[in-house]
């Protein structure tokens, strides 16, 4: 997918800015994310006119599924898993290759922004579990049920008819992932999610592995993913999609090619992953193996649900 072109001339940092990347005229910022989510776009462009910085506004967008009781796959209403448990993932990248991440948390409202805090205040990149929960409340997040009335006869309904099988239960599956381009178009990335409903208890996805969910390289761009974590994390698309444009492919063709190294590797096909990449440039690409993955992309403060192509028709 190629995106337009712009003025001719480098011009001030503005909110919104122009400036020349290889002799191609390229307008900052861009949020892009995935699925209908115009909500946290909205949210994320917002924060771009306050802050410019891409990161607090990938985290910015992040957190609005993450508090919408509507949302089954994110945060506060996600589905639990297996034994009525609500357990969350979510990882959050820089421009300056600065990362970090949380899994298997619970009772915290907004893991996108305990996984920032990973990143700005520990050596680490990753907390897990109880120790990510101690850490959450140690830096002032609050504990709260984030087990939904709705959510919860969602799963006693799984229940009467599942035998509690570990099968991946993906119906209605629609983690967040975030790309930006900030003001001085350096790119950031973010992703959080309840993870499959009704899920083994402990199992954990792709999104809390950088490089796998969320990858971003200031010199390439970055990408994120969504949909079945477990062939996301076996072919650790987001790094690999980062790696094929920084040889040469745009964004459509990186997400097409991570996207066709799981149905030729997997012979996989029966559930949804979709990806979503952009650039330096401001170009940006989708693709996903079954049809219906959207995506939101929000640019000179307009926001716009677009669907993705896919390998499936
Ligand atoms: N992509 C989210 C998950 O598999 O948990």
């Amino acid at each position: 997918m190629q995106r337009r072109t712009f003025l001719k001339q480098t011009t001030a940092l503005t909110a919104l800015s122009t400036v020349q990347i290889n002799a191609q005229t390229v307008d900052f910022p861009i949020v892009l994310s995935t699925w209908k989510n115009e909500k946290a776009n909205d949210a994320a462009w917002e924060s771009l006119k306050k802050t410019g910085r891409a990161l607090d506004a990938v985290e910015a967008g992040a957190r609005i599924p993450e508090a919408d009781p509507n949302d089954t796959s994110v945060g506060y209403g996600g589905f639990p898993d297996r034994d009525g448990i609500v357990t969350l993932d979510a990882c959050i990248m820089d421009e300056k290759g600065n990362a970090g991440s949380v899994t298997f948390l619970q009772n915290i409202m907004h893991p996108i922004s305990v996984a920032r805090a990973v990143m700005e205040k520990t050596p680490h990149v990753m907390l897990s579990g109880e120790g990510a929960l101690q850490f959450a409340l140690s830096q002032g997040f609050k504990k709260e049920n984030l087990l939904t009335e709705k959510a919860k006869k969602a799963w006693e309904e799984w229940k009467k008819t599942s035998k509690y099988e570990p099968k991946i239960n993906i119906e209605r599956h629609d983690t967040i992932g975030l790309l930006a381009l900030g003001n001085k178009g350096e790119i950031s990335g973010a992703c959080t999610t309840s993870g499959l409903a009704f899920k083994m208890h402990g199992r954990v996805g792709d999104s809390p592995v950088i490089g796998a969910a969320v990858f971003c390289d200031d010199e390439v761009g970055g990408a994120c993913a969504t949909g079945l974590g477990e062939f996301v994390l076996k072919t650790l698309g987001s790094f690999l999609i980062v790696e094929l444009m920084r040889n040469g492919k745009n964004p459509q063709q990186a997400c097409e090619e991570a996207i066709m190294r799981i149905v030729k590797r997997y012979n996989y096909k029966e559930f949804q992953i979709g990806y979503l990449a952009l650039n330096k440039k401001g170009e940006y690409g989708a693709y996903s193996i079954q049809s219906g993955f959207s995506y939101t992309l929000t640019e000179k403060g307009v926001t716009k649900v677009f669907e993705a192509k896919s390998y499936m028709k």
